[in-house]
């Protein structure tokens, strides 16, 4: 049995970073809140990954939090690497300059948390990376996208 039978539904986000110049997007429903004061998150990242060494290096991201309406969008960053392809132009998600990290978030994001890398942890087949967040912000409300299994979500009630 996988895991995520036990484990979903989960809140699926889109992290983005930036490294070396090019910038990139990718799909993820294992993050976590771990502290109130300092303010601090956590994802995980699998090792296969191309966002893996890009978060490694640079030290940042950050957590886009999404509208339902971008499901298609969000499934095609969780299956499509960023290695020798610009996902921002392949599916329309604008980015734009984060306020307190040097790394792109989305523009049609409901909300937004820019992260520090503090720490990183190899877990099995993935790295967590221990954050702070160093800005938080919120655009509008909207419903979000929670992923059940393969390509099937559901969603919020508001
Ligand atoms: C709904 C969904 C959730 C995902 N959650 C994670 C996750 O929590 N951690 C992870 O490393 N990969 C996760 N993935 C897989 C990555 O998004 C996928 O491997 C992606 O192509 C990686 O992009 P990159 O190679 O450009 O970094 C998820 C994929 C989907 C569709």
């Amino acid at each position: 049995m996988k895991i995520t039978t036990l484990t979903n539904p989960r809140q699926t986000i889109l992290l983005t970073c930036r490294w070396k110049g090019k910038d990139n997007v990718m799909t993820l429903d294992w993050h976590t809140p771990l502290s109130f004061e300092p303010m601090m998150y956590a994802v995980a990242i699998g090792k296969t990954r191309f966002s893996l060494d890009m978060v490694r290096h640079s030290k940042a991201f950050v957590v886009n939090f999404m509208s339902k309406d971008f499901e298609k969008k969000i499934l095609y960053c969780g299956t499509h690497t960023g290695k020798n392809i610009d996902k921002f132009a392949e599916t329309g998600l604008i980015k734009e300059q984060a306020k307190s990290v040097d790394c792109p978030r989305i523009k049609q994001a409901l909300a937004w948390l820019e992260c520090k890398v503090e720490k990183e942890i190899e877990v099995g087949d993935h790295w967590l990376f221990i954050a702070t967040v160093s800005h938080a912000e919120i655009r509008e409300k909207g419903k979000r996208l929670f992923h059940l299994h393969d390509d099937v979500f559901t969603t919020t009630v508001d």
